[in-house]
């Protein structure tokens, strides 16, 4: 385990996280709380995910350290690591880094985090990815609960999870 090592993520009441390559349920104000969360930091992003955001570019005013296994791929703006490993070598010394999806990343690199920050949105929608479920796995607590608020007709809260 990372104590530096956290990861973001936005999951329905089911852990859902999106479907088909993007995400499903869309909150501004966690949009928001994402940005203000990892700013200044390094992001951990795998390939899938990169190419869903605004241009399929990488994001401003972080690090962004991007997973593929194809071993041409160039990104501007991005540094690529082709393995677990080799992304965690590269950010030793990064002070916070944030792990930021997708699915295959999360399971990837849970196992290293100390901490996960969970918009804990309070609906059901129809997702093919999921993030491990943090309440069935024993080392891990709900350390903030957050407050409940509403946004487009969704209940969600910031949730802090830390592994014990
Ligand atoms: N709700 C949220 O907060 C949130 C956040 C992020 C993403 N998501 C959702 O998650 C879904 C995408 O997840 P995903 O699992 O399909 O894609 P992903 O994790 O974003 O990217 C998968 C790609 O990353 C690379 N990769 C993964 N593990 C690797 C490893 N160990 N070594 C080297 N490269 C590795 C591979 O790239 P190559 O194919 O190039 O080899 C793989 O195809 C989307 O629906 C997205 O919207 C949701």
């Amino acid at each position: 385990m990372r104590r530096d090592l956290q990861a973001v993520v936005a999951a329905d009441i089911n852990w859902g996280i999106g479907k088909d390559g993007t995400q499903t349920l869309v909150i501004p104000e966690d949009r928001k709380h994402f940005r203000s969360v990892t700013g200044g930091g390094t992001v951990i992003v795998g390939r899938r995910t990169l190419a869903d955001f605004p241009g399929g570019r990488p994001l401003k005013n972080r690090r962004n350290i991007v997973l593929t296994r194809d071993a041409s791929l160039k990104i501007e703006g991005a540094e690529v690591a082709h393995s677990v490993e080799e992304a965690l070598e590269k950010c030793r010394d990064d002070g916070e880094v944030f792990v930021i999806g997708g699915e295959s990343v999360y399971r990837a690199f849970l196992p290293y985090c100390a901490k996960a920050h969970v918009t804990r949105i309070y609906a059901a929608a129809d997702n093919d990815a999921y993030f491990p479920p943090l309440d069935t796995l024993p080392d891990w607590i709900l350390s903030a609960p957050g407050e409940e608020a509403e946004s487009n007709g969704l209940k969600y809260a910031f949730q802090t999870w830390e592994r014990v």
